[in-house]
């Protein structure tokens, strides 16, 4: 199953997609929580970690409903570091199976460049092992340069480590001497912000988890302060487009109410990183050598 599925819409189905598009407002950014596919798995009698391959499967579809809607940004939970407490099976399974697809992307980059779709991985990869971290840096690395569509798989992530990890950068910057330094005046909501695996995306507009569970599972909790929130009882394995496009449905009904907040304020952002004075000199220098440092991970990370 490759990560673009080649998913064959009915008259009634390409009809109701279109229809949903050209009305109103769709989602920039969608985050997707996929919870229920061991419940999957046992319903079906099979086992688990072929739930989770059946999960993936459903990705792909999610992605191509996803690309053929015009949403530009998605973002989708593969693997919390909570999951490491999970039996040893079902752990090596999951990293087996992300290396069989990572492994797989890496042959198909073709169909991802046509699409222009860029990975990104948020997380804290190097809690993986070493073989997966090298598959997932290649990833990154080489659909660096697409961006129709941004796939970002939350892999070996918690909100709560991201944030963790950005104030560790802050804390080393402000612990160094040279002109590279921060001050603790440079300190802010917007810098901690900028340190977070997701410092290039907008946040989401919409998060939908299936399964009928209504938490949040320390996923994104930075970023989805103002994003709406919806919840089905579906399987994430067992999905439809149908599915799908309720959650886009619900998103319009909430985000008409709240539309012109996040317009102004999505203005206020894009006017404001223009500026030269939305981040001083030294910040920024700051912020580019956070990129240039992660960059250069990635490709230490590949080599290996
Ligand atoms: C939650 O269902 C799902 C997961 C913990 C794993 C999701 C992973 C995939 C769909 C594969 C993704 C792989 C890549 C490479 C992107 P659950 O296990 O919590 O099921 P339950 O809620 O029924 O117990
Ligand atoms: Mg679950």
């Amino acid at each position: 199953m490759s990560w673009v599925s080649d998913y064959q819409y009915t008259c009634l189905q390409k009809l109701a997609l279109n229809t949903l598009q050209f009305s109103g407002q769709i989602p920039h950014h969608i985050a997707f929580v996929m919870d229920g596919n061991r419940r999957f798995a046992r319903s079906k009698h099979i086992d688990k970690i072929e739930g989770h391959s059946r999960g993936f499967s459903k990705l792909a579809d999610v992605l191509r409903w996803c690309l053929d809607l015009g949403i530009r940004e998605v973002t989708t939970f593969a693997f919390s570091i909570e999951n490491f407490k999970r039996s040893s099976d079902e752990v090596e399974g999951l990293f087996n199976l992300a290396r069989d697809k990572f492994a797989q992307l890496l042959k198909e980059t073709d169909r991802l460049d046509e699409h222009g779709i860029r990975i990104r991985v948020l997380g804290n990869i190097e809690l993986l092992p070493a073989d997966l971290q090298r598959l997932i840096a290649s990833a990154m690395l080489r659909t660096e340069h697409n961006d129709k569509l941004f796939l970002n798989v939350a892999f070996a992530y918690t909100s709560r480590d991201e944030i963790t990890q950005a104030v560790e950068s802050v804390l080393h910057a402000t612990n160094e001497n040279d002109d590279d330094g921060l001050l603790p005046t440079d300190i802010n909501e917007r810098l901690l912000e900028a340190c977070l695996y997701t410092r290039h995306s907008p946040p989401p507009d919409l998060v939908f988890r299936t399964s009928g569970e209504t938490r949040l599972s320390d996923f994104m909790m930075w970023q989805i302060k103002s994003s709406v929130l919806y919840f089905t009882e579906v399987l994430w394995p067992q999905i439809t487009i149908w599915n799908f496009m309720a959650g886009i449905s619900a998103y319009k009904r909430d985000s008409s109410r709240i539309d012109d907040f996040r317009r102004e304020q999505r203005l206020h952002s894009a006017q404001l990183a223009k500026t030269s004075d939305f981040y001083s000199l030294r910040v920024q220098k700051f912020l580019h050598k956070l990129d240039a440092n992660r960059r250069k991970l990635l490709i230490a990370l590949a080599s290996n």
